[in-house]
């Protein structure tokens, strides 16, 4: 019988990554989700019963306990950037991580592997920053042999950042931001996957590992080369910190007014706070270097997926050839 791993958010961002590589290296595989109906897509990434969604919140030890029986290796995506309801940061990203290490060192599992975020840090004064580091700290005291892996912000085809920004650029002439200084190191969604696959294999030491790409760039910059591929101007405008902050509490202040119906997914307080920090790999950190993976270039990988907000979308490179032709 081939081994299960069990991959609580498998269907999420970078989840989905994570399980098409499992079943590429032949294991069974378990994607654990709060919405299983939603996410059968994941069914095809193996052979026919290989890939199977099941019903689990993390917030409930007898679902998280039923998604672990029989698994070798558990990973961990949940996370949330915003809380909604019950799925709030300390529930998900602290108490969730903690029930995941804890049912999982109970049942026997082989290998840990917890997706977490650079900048977790216990003395942050963000709620997120805070509840990962306190996440960390409870998988490491429950199954102290965890291979805990923070990424920088992540891109890829289905990416919360590029494609975001990218959205916005429709809405007007001006790109406004808040933390356009703070630096970034984008890291590319399957080299996060392969190093979760390096854990959940056992070639990766236990411990914190920060996972960053080769090039760190101001969020200024990075939307400087997101127009660039998207082939749009736009004028950028940094805004001051405080004027974030005056944003994110309109945006709160809505939220609370219509009892969380209308969602604030665009900014809150905390991502503000988040922002005043750069987020790049600190120094002496472990990292891809010591998983042997060799990461991806920006360059090579926005172009493929962030055509679709050119001017002419699938049709832009037939433009250019037309222009081309009337120029010769
Ligand atoms: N994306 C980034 O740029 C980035 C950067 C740094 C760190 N990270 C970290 O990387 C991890 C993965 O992020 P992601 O972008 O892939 O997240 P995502 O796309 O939002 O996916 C979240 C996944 O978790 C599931 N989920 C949410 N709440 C749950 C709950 N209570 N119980 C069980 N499943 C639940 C979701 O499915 P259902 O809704 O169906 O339950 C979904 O499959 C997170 O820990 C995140 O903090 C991400």
């Amino acid at each position: 019988m081939s081994k299960l791993v069990t991959i609580f958010g498998g269907s999420g961002f970078v989840g989905r990554y994570i399980a098409r590589r499992m079943a590429k290296e032949g294991w069974r595989v378990r994607v654990a989700v709060r919405r299983p109906n939603e996410a059968i897509f994941v069914r095809p990434y193996g052979a026919v019963g290989q890939v199977e969604p099941i019903l689990a919140n993390i917030r409930d030890d007898a679902s998280v306990a039923a998604a672990i029986a029989g698994a070798d290796a558990v990973v961990n995506c949940v996370g949330v950037l915003t809380e909604r309801g019950k799925n709030g940061f300390e529930a998900v990203q602290t108490e969730g991580a903690a029930r995941i290490a804890r049912l999982a060192a109970e049942a026997g599992v082989g290998q840990l592997v917890h997706l977490s975020a650079i900048g977790a840090n216990a003395e942050s004064d963000s709620d997120y920053a805070r509840s990962k580091a306190e996440g960390e700290a409870a998988v490491q005291a429950h199954f102290p042999g965890a291979v805990i892996l923070r990424p920088s912000v992540i891109f890829g085809t289905e990416d919360e950042f590029f494609n975001r920004f990218a959205k916005m650029t429709k809405l007007g002439p001006v790109l406004p931001l808040v933390g356009g200084n703070s630096r970034f190191q984008p890291v590319y969604v399957d080299d996060v996957a392969k190093a979760a696959v390096a854990g959940v294999l056992g070639q990766a030491e236990a411990g914190i590992y920060e996972l960053g790409g080769p090039d760190v760039e101001t969020l200024h910059d990075l939307m400087v080369k997101m127009l660039g591929v998207i082939r749009r101007r736009r004028l950028i405008v940094n805004l001051p910190f405080w004027v974030g902050s005056v944003m994110a509490f309109g945006f709160g202040a809505m939220q609370a007014l219509t009892v969380g119906l209308i969602h604030n997914g665009v900014l809150t307080r905390d991502q503000v706070r988040q922002l005043r920090r750069d987020n790049v790999v600190s120094d002496g950190a472990k990292g891809f270097a010591d998983l042997g993976i060799d990461p991806t270039d920006m360059d090579a990988v926005l172009a493929e997926y962030l055509w679709v907000y050119r001017p002419g979308g699938q049709y832009s490179a037939l433009q250019d050839s037309a222009r081309n032709l009337r120029n010769t």
